[in-house]
């Protein structure tokens, strides 16, 4: 196996992935294998999502891939956002804006802040069915920090740097990052094959 289609097209992601996964496979993106659709991700679950995405494009394109999920779980929250963190502050579009900026709202005046970002990686691989899972504790604070990434990456400081995302930029934010840990998994099970 030399080639792996990445259920993205979200640059941001597609680089911290590459620079995990290495030269060694060839990763293409939806665009690259021609698949402009609107993959559902109606599972109540990360797990469910990540495996509705892959089986979508190994179902559709017959191709090895991977598919990610993450969500943002605040303990304030009950764990939520979690599965619903891309449509939180409107339920029929993604506004990564307007989702922080709920979150701050949501949070003003609580004591507990803590919160974990958690990725679910779903590999298809010769049909086989593959889950690899990476958490990240932290903080949120009361604003927005830095400019950095994607996302809420201006609003989640992890607990081993003390800073948000978006204060450290890419590198840094790759060494502990839920996305990178899953992937880092994914990664050493490609290798050991
Ligand atoms: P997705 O499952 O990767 O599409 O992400 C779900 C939601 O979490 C979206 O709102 C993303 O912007 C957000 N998200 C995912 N990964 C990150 C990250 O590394 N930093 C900040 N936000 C993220």
């Amino acid at each position: 196996m030399n080639k792996l289609v990445v259920a993205t097209n979200n640059a941001h992601k597609l680089s911290e992935i590459r620079a995990i996964i290495g030269d060694d496979i060839e990763l293409l993106t939806l665009a690259d294998i021609n698949c402009f659709d609107d993959i559902p991700e109606t599972a109540d679950t990360l797990e469910g999502n990540a495996l509705q995405k892959a089986r979508y494009i190994y179902e559709k394109y017959g191709v090895d891939c991977f598919a990610d999920d993450t969500g943002l779980e605040v303990t304030a929250l009950g764990g939520g956002p979690g599965v619903h963190t891309a449509r939180y502050a409107y339920a029929d579009r993604h506004d990564p804006k307007a989702n922080t900026e709920k979150l701050l709202r949501e949070l003003e005046g609580a004591a507990d802040r803590s919160a974990q970002f958690r990725t679910v990686v779903a590999l298809i691989l010769g049909g086989e069915e593959h889950l690899f899972e990476g958490i990240v504790r932290g903080q949120i604070p009361t604003e927005e920090r830095g400019t950095d990434g994607f996302g809420y990456d201006p609003v989640f400081a992890p607990e081993e740097l003390g800073k948000t995302f978006a204060e450290v930029g890419p590198e840094v934010k790759n060494e502990v990052s839920h996305r990178a840990r899953a992937v880092k998994k994914l990664a050493a099970f490609l290798k050991s094959l």
